[in-house]
């Protein structure tokens, strides 16, 4: 059955590729985005897409377009991440936003709201793989912001399914390492490596767990989405090596940022037992998907929530 959906930052990465797996199904969907990081050109026209430019800040603004379009379920991937410095719009977006969104949804009738969460929000966590029960000590202005936004929405009284995401690789991937690897090697120009390790998810896997939280009832939690299997960014830097086919630079490894997590791989096997759900694609299949479609498309931006942005 056709689904109203309401998307928060619908521009972004995650939901240009939310927008051209439902539209084509037949559900309806509607944008909020001011466009910070997001484009309004990713966005197809499409006669069931309708779009707002604005922020999910102004509270007015939210309740009136979410009153209007009258959804089934709201997707909350609205985020301010771009300045690290800039807390003022981080909380704007990631707390203020998420508080309206809520509200928006309490008074008009929208009982479900799937919200995408930072694995930054558990800081330096104390075990890899770390379990859904790690608590979350975030310490950057996108972590704490997005965590207090969290929760928040897991106290609204709303059925909210906050998935805690891995690295989500896919079109427009605009932010990390393989964006930046990807470039400079093509540039002759110099790379490092951080000593760190992170687990990647393809898109195709994420949009799966999305679709399983938008058609099931899933219980109101939080919930790990990633392989559980953690990489280091010299690998991902290894393989862009090989996918460009030049010879392999030296390339510095360095201890990871004052403002960065050394080993970020989430426990996913509570969101496996409750969604019935795993990730099909390994490391090199999603990597090597991802480089594929730059060859393609190109890379058209990179974005750094770190203090320190790649150089
Ligand atoms: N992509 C990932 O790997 C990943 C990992 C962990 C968490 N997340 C979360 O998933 C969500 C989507 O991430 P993404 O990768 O698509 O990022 P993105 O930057 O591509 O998308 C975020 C969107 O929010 C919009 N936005 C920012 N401030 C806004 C505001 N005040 N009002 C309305 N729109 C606003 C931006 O313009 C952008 O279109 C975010 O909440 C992010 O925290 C993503």
């Amino acid at each position: 059955m056709a689904k109203r959906i309401f998307i928060t930052g619908g521009a972004g990465c995650l939901g240009t590729s939310i927008i051209d797996k439902y539209l084509p199904l037949g559900h309806h969907i509607f944008v909020l985005d001011n466009f910070a990081t997001g484009k309004k050109q990713n966005l197809p026209e499409h006669d069931s897409l309708k779009i707002t430019e604005g922020s999910v800040a102004d509270a007015e603004l939210v309740t009136r377009l979410i009153k209007e379009f009258a959804p089934d379920l709201i997707i909350n991937s609205a985020a301010a991440y771009k300045d690290p410095q800039n807390w003022q719009e981080d909380a704007e977006t990631n707390v203020v936003g998420a508080i309206n969104v809520a509200k928006a949804c309490l008074e008009n009738g929208v009982n479900k709201l799937i919200n995408f969460q930072t694995a930054l929000c558990y800081g330096r966590p104390e075990k890899t793989p770390i379990p859904i029960t790690a608590a979350t000590k975030p310490f950057t202005s996108y972590g704490i912001s997005k965590t207090a936004g969290e929760q928040f929405l897991l106290n609204s009284g709303l059925n909210v399914i906050s998935l805690r995401l891995a690295n989500i690789c896919g079109p427009r991937l605009a932010i990390g390492p393989i964006p930046t690897f990807y470039t400079r090697l093509q540039q002759n120009k110099n790379c490092f490596c951080s000593d760190s390790i992170r687990d990647f998810l393809d898109m195709d896997d994420f949009l799966d767990i999305l679709d399983i939280a938008i058609n099931k009832e899933i219980p109101t939690g939080i919930y790990n989405v990633s392989t559980g299997a953690g990489s280091s960014i010299k690998d991902v830097f290894d393989q862009v090596v090989a996918h460009l086919g030049i010879n392999a630079p030296e390339v510095p490894i360095v201890p990871v940022g004052a403002d960065d997590v050394r080993e970020v791989v989430l426990d996913p096997s509570h969101t496996e037992k409750v969604f019935s759900w795993k990730a099909k694609l390994n490391f090199e299949q999603t990597i090597k998907r991802q480089l594929q479609w730059y060859d393609k498309y190109g890379v058209t931006d990179i974005f750094s929530h770190l203090a320190a942005p790649a150089k």
